[in-house]
């Protein structure tokens, strides 16, 4: 947990990102955020495994942001790392969104992706649902002796236009 913003930090294994990478339609698809992009693992495995995207993360906190930068070196790919909110991130031009944030983040995110999601952006949270939202595919794996949820969605907005 950061001590100031109150935010936790808890880095996705490498088997989910795995899986996550490997829900999503990629075919004609080129801009990918992920937002609170933490060490930048998702990305960076996701532009290993699709060389031609585009991939962009955001993060709020210095210090793991710092360790972003520090895996992109060393993995030397091509990932763009911004130190901000999510909240002030351009999402028009995203084709895919990787979401693994607190529920009351991604419920205060909603009103922003009406306002800039395509329709047909693909979404895959990690654990917390989109709320309202009807997953296509719900995919349960196991984790630390327990067990972690994928979430897939198909952003369209007329289904997302009365969530939460
Ligand atoms: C649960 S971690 C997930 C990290 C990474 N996406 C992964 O799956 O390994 C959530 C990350 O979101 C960041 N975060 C929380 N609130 C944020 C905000 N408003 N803007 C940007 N990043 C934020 C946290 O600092 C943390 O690194």
């Amino acid at each position: 947990m950061h001590a100031v913003l109150g935010v936790p930090y808890v880095a996705t294994p490498q088997r989910v990102v795995r899986t996550m990478i490997e829900l999503v339609p990629w075919k004609g698809r080129r801009t990918v955020y992920d937002l609170g992009c933490g060490d930048a693992r998702i990305l960076i495995a996701a532009k290993k495994m699709h060389p031609s995207i585009r991939a962009v993360g955001c993060e709020i906190v210095p210090t793991i942001w710092l360790l972003a930068v520090l895996r992109r070196f060393l993995s030397r790919t091509d990932v763009t790392l911004h130190l901000r909110s999510v909240f002030r991130e351009d999402l028009r031009d995203a084709d895919v969104l990787f979401l693994y944030i607190m529920p009351f983040l991604i419920a205060k995110l909603m009103p922003k992706f009406r306002r800039e999601l395509k329709d047909g952006t693909i979404i895959v949270c990690r654990s917390f649902p989109l709320p309202g939202v009807t997953p296509l595919q719900t995919r349960t794996l196991p984790w630390l002796g327990s067990t972690t949820s994928l979430f897939l969605y198909r952003w369209n907005h007329r289904s997302a236009k009365t969530s939460a």
